[in-house]
């Protein structure tokens, strides 16, 4: 060979080697080549373009590589990042690359070429590493379908539709917001094959959703199959093999989504619309800010409040360890003594910690829990709480002050156990006295309930109003007693971000053009038609009076709440007024009135019908179960169901129901207040039974069947009496026909003639009568009943 010749030949390999080494933005690397930090080029797109795989920066010189979606997030412009393989040792901005080796192992080289990681696989044939359209990067043979490698085997916090969570996969949160590296949640398959959310931090170990103290089979876990699988899938639908199912809130097709375990120890499912819009939640695991464990570390409690999201704060005596990073906790500024007579205790009530319990004694008054905590030099506090149920306290004597959270739906006190003749106790904004009154509220309303229906009627009509807003008031002002400056917030829910604005008295009387128009009432309040200065048009709702008393912040806190409710079929609040005694709230205005308007009127064919009603099942699921905050509506009526000019319904009235937590409620029912009205309530208003979500299944099953038979739930019936409001006469009438061979030409609504399909109204009016059952356990849950429709729509 002459040297020309060999010249040339190097030339090619250069040239070659020059070609395979900058891929710049295929969907695929081939052996050999490599994707370098330096270049932001080197990227691996999809070939549907939605994600793209290479470097990105997580800190000042730090990248690591990932998946994330192509299209950045449309606020603030960030990755929305999917998957990364170095979270843990992010490398260097300069010459640091990722390479298909001839060996067939994907290795990423930080700058000083150590292996930060590699996928650990080897093949001689040619293979390449390819980004999928669904985001799964896939190591595979060229020839052939064998897949050595690929990303979605091993996720990092966040799963896409189509992978699956197995039994050898894990997904675990990043440390923080900021910092990618991994955290101390998980989310696994545990030992019994139900799937969880785990605090694994530093010293401690614990699981906190579902419920640990109740059996997976209470919580609806099946643990017998071992297969250890879970999936969410595109429509928006996660199955696992445990039995434990959900449908987002926005069921259906949309764009993109992703599962992701954030970094607050919650699972959520986001979903985006299109692209050039903001990822919203569509579903979350856990509705309250501080259930999950560890939150605020040691020594402190976690609180929340709709304005200003999550707090944490050290306990009275204690002081932060590292503000900017609260997983550290708080440590005593004092020392322990075990000293009898120089010990003492404050009271913190509504203040629960979770776990770490020395004694847990059934019946004892407060001096024997104290005395109890007294001969143990390591009890650090005790919480005794009146169990309302059973007539006797609890006392739990604790080691460790854990999982300290404060909310006004927990029912007992925490004392804490101090040295005496220090002065912590005015310090920090924990002091106790400011939790008092909301205890004693609930007591009232378990009070009020009389048997008497027409007391209860009067009272309804008069009082219920205040009365929900005076527990609005105080639970909101309990959450409100914490003014610490700390932070740990990374839920804001500012009011601007809601899209709400407050309009002044005038601007809403200009609107109105003075309260002139009227196009409802109810609920508390008188609804008027208005037209917003933005030529929108609008409901207005102005409330009574009787609520004069709150504050302006009190009830924006509750409007708040009612804001952050996000679901196609609820009505969309717009803003408010809260002027002197004025309260107002502004809807958007729905062109074709209510349901009860347009079936009177008859404009709506049997599939209408149909849709409406699976509508208000799947949005009543979500209220009941889905959303942030667990609402029962208490007042579904065809009135409260409005349509839009495309005939889509919208739940309204649904923000002055009250708003309670979910673990209340199952354990122990036992209050809350009447609302409702007659022919739609079910019988537990009437015979003081606890209220459950139930009662709305109850009030809906009416309603659909006024849909299907176009009578009214009360019709016929001159003067009331308890029994016929509990069991009206359209559920008595449709049952008797139900004997007859016919039965369904006979109650199907004239109006809509015999153009209908028989196999699902049948099933509606099946499903309907289920509701209305006496017996409330015997009625489905909304999520059974959007399930049994959904086979049909
Ligand atoms: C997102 O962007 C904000 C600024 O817009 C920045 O402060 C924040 O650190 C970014 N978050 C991540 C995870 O990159
Ligand atoms: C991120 O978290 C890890 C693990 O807790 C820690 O070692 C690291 O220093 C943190 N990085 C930054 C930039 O705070
Ligand atoms: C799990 O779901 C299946 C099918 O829906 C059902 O047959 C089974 O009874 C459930 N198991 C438990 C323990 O709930
Ligand atoms: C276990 O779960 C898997 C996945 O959901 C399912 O395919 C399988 O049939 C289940 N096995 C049993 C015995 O229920
Ligand atoms: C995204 O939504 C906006 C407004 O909602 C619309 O103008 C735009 O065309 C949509 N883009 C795509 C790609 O669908
Ligand atoms: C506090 O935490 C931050 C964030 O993790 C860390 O960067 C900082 O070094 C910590 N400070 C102390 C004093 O430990
Ligand atoms: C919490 O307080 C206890 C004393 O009550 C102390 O022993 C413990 O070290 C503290 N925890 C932290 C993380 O400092
Ligand atoms: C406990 O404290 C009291 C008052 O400070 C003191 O009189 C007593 O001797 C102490 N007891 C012990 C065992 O130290
Ligand atoms: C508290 O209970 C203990 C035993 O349960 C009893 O001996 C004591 O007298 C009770 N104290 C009061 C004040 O009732």
């Amino acid at each position: 060979m002459n040297t020309l010749d060999f010249s040339f030949t190097l030339f090619l390999l250069v040239l070659a080697l020059l070609f395979q080494t900058s891929p710049s933005s295929s969907s695929s690397l081939r052996k050999g080549s490599s994707l370098s930090v330096e270049n932001p080029q080197d990227t691996i797109i999809s070939p549907n373009g939605m994600f793209s795989a290479g470097f990105i920066a997580i800190g000042e010189n730090a990248y690591s590589f990932a998946i994330w979606f192509t299209t950045p997030n449309s606020i603030n412009h960030n990755n929305t990042i999917v998957w990364t393989a170095n979270r843990d040792e992010p490398v260097n901005g300069k010459r640091s690359k990722l390479t298909l080796l001839n060996t067939g192992n994907i290795v990423l080289f930080d700058v000083s070429l150590n292996n930060v990681w590699s996928s650990n696989t080897e093949s001689l044939e040619p293979l390449e590493l390819h980004l999928n359209d669904d985001g799964n990067l896939v190591l595979r043979e060229l020839q052939g379908t064998r897949i050595l490698w690929q990303s979605f085997d091993s996720p990092t916090d966040t799963l896409l539709p189509g992978q699956s969570l197995t039994r050898y996969t894990i997904l675990v949160a990043s440390r923080s917001e900021s910092n990618h590296s991994s955290g101390f949640y998980k989310f696994f398959f545990d030992d019994s094959n139900v799937l969880g959310l785990h605090y694994d931090g530093p010293d401690v170990s614990s699981s906190y959703w579902p419920k640990p103290w109740l059996l997976s089979i209470q919580v609806g876990r099946a643990n017998f199959n071992g297969s250890r699988i879970a999936m969410l899938d595109s429509f928006g639908v996660f199955y696992s093999s445990d039995n434990f199912t959900f449908m987002t809130s926005d069921y259906g097709t949309v764009l993109q989504r992703r599962m992701k375990l954030d970094c607050d120890g919650n699972v959520r499912v986001y979903s985006r619309i299109n692209v050039s819009q903001d990822w919203y939640v569509s579903w979350q695991a856990i509705s309250g800010a501080c259930i999950a464990h560890g939150i605020c570390g040691d020594n402190s409690t976690c609180s929340y409040s709709p304005k200003h999201g999550r707090k944490c704060s050290c306990l009275p005596g204690y002081k932060v360890k590292n503000s900017s990073d609260w997983s550290n906790g708080c440590e005593p500024m004092f020392d322990f003594t075990c000293n009898k007579s120089e010990s003492t205790f404050l009271e913190m009530k509504n203040v629960e910690f979770y776990g770490y319990d020395i004694h847990y004694v059934q019946i004892s008054n407060y001096s024997a829990c104290e005395s109890l905590c007294l001969q143990d030099c390591n009890c650090k506090g005790f919480q005794h709480s009146f169990v309302e149920l059973k007539g006797f306290y609890k006392c739990y004597t604790k080691t460790q002050l854990r999982n300290g959270r404060l909310s006004p739906f927990f029912v007992g006190t925490s004392y804490l156990r101090l040295p005496k003749g220090n002065s912590f106790f005015e310090q920090e904004s924990s002091n106790p006295s400011d939790h008092v009154s909301s205890v004693k509220l609930q007591r009232v309303f378990v009070r009020v309930r009389e048997n008497h229906f027409v007391k209860i009627f009067l009272w309804f009509a008069t009082a219920i109003g205040a009365l929900e807003m005076v527990c609005i008031f105080v639970v909101w002002c309990c959450l409100m007693r914490t003014h610490q400056k700390t932070n740990a917030d990374q839920h804001d829910y500012h009011l601007a971000a809601l899209g709400f604005r407050k309009f002044s008295y005038l601007e809403l009387k200009k609107a109105t053009k003075g309260f002139s128009e009227e196009i409802g009432r109810g609920g508390g309040g008188v609804v008027y038609k208005g037209l917003l200065s933005d030529q929108r048009h609008a409901a207005i709702k102005k409330l009574h009076n009787h609520n004069a008393k709150q504050g302006e912040g009190e009830f924006l806190a509750e409007i708040a709440i009612i804001g952050r409710l996000n679901h196609m079929n609820l009505i969309e609040m717009w803003g408010y007024c809260a002027e002197g005694k004025h309260r107002l709230l502004v809807y958007e205005y729905m062109e074709n009135g209510s349901l009860a308007k347009n079936l009177s009127s008859n404009t709506l064919d049997w599939s209408k019908r149909y849709k409406i009603a699976f509508a208000i099942a799947r949005v009543l699921a979500y209220l009941h179960e889905e959303c942030l905050e667990w609402i029962l509506h208490c007042d579904i009526k065809p009135q409260n169901i409005l349509l839009d000019s495309n005939l889509h319904p919208k739940l309204a009235d649904f923000g002055l129901s009250k708003l309670k937590n979910r673990n209340t409620i199952n354990t122990n029912s036992s209050f809350s207040m009447i609302r409702g009205t007659r022919g739609y309530m079910a019988p537990e208003w009437i015979f003081n039974f606890p209220i459950t979500s139930k009662v709305d299944v109850y009030s809906y099953g009416i309603v659909v069947l006024e849909m299907i038979t176009g009578k009214s739930p009360t019709i016929g019936i001159k003067n009331f009496n308890e029994e016929e409001v509990c069991d009206g006469r359209l559920v008595t009438w449709v049952r008797d026909k139900m004997n007859s061979l016919s039965w369904l030409e006979e109650i199907v609504d004239p109006q809509i003639g015999s153009n209908y399909d028989k196999i699902k109204m049948e099933v509606l009016t099946k499903v309907a009568l289920d509701c209305v059952l006496e017996d409330r356990d015997s009625r489905p849950t909304m999520s059974k009943v959007v399930e049994m429709l959904q086979n049909y729509a």
